[in-house]
């Protein structure tokens, strides 16, 4: 059985009472913190930075995974392994010399990353793949939570699974954007590692049950 990496995206907790949501995930059978920094330039939105994961890093007892939606990533890789950063996943689209930003990222101990817009086609990726440790395929064009999937994203993750494969590579995909119990199975089946929730997990009932019954619609 493959134990497929949930990952619930902290956007969509509540956050007057984030330590509440942190100490949930802590306590849950989720895998990752995944942590979306947005600039206000590189997409619509703008979301927070240094000091609030300065103050979420203090409480978390799982990996974190920060995906930066900003420009001209280099500036902060430095900045946000000091903060506690496992993982640092720049923006394809936002980097002009991609294998320096990657092994920079790794020169700070940290799991190297890079997340693909929508648009972006995934043979781009090939020179670069064997550097790379996690793919974050967008399935939503990034700068919201709450948004709906889109159905290209299997196409993409087999086209993407190939090019690993071919290149004896070890990358995990990491889908991010409008993940449900719905797509959770075809997801993995057509090969993503690691599922990315927000709003399906934050805005459920009862989120520790929701990450328990992802998990395991995930762990085909
Ligand atoms: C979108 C972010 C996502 C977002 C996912 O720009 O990168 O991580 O928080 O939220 P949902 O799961 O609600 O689509
Ligand atoms: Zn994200």
């Amino acid at each position: 059985m493959k134990n497929t990496l949930i990952a619930p995206s902290i956007l969509a907790a509540d956050f007057a009472n984030l330590q509440r949501d942190i100490e949930m995930i802590n306590n849950s059978e989720a895998d990752w913190f995944h942590i979306d920094i947005m600039d206000g330039v590189f997409v619509p939105n703008i979301s927070f930075g240094m000091p609030v994961l300065e103050a979420i890093t203090k409480h978390t007892k799982k990996p974190i995974d920060v995906h930066l939606m900003i420009i001209d990533p280099d500036r902060y890789i430095k900045t946000f392994a000091d903060l506690g950063a496992n993982h640092l996943t720049v923006h394809y689209e936002a980097c002009t010399h991609l294998h320096r930003t990657l092994q920079a990222i790794k020169a700070e101990g940290m799991l190297a990353g890079v997340a693909i817009n929508p648009h972006t086609n995934v043979m781009l990726l090939e020179d670069v793949i064997k550097n790379i440790d996690i793919v974050c395929m967008m399935s939503v064009n990034p700068g919201f939570g709450g948004q709906s999937f889109i159905e290209h994203t299997y196409a993409k993750i087999k086209q993407l699974k190939e090019i690993i494969t071919r290149n004896g590579a070890s990358t995990l995909i990491e889908i991010d954007g409008g993940v449900t119990s719905k797509n959770a199975a075809q997801l993995v089946e057509a090969g993503a590692d690691v599922l990315v929730a927000g709003n399906f997990v934050f805005k459920s009932e009862n989120p520790t049950q929701t990450i328990i019954d992802l998990k395991k619609t995930a762990s085909l």
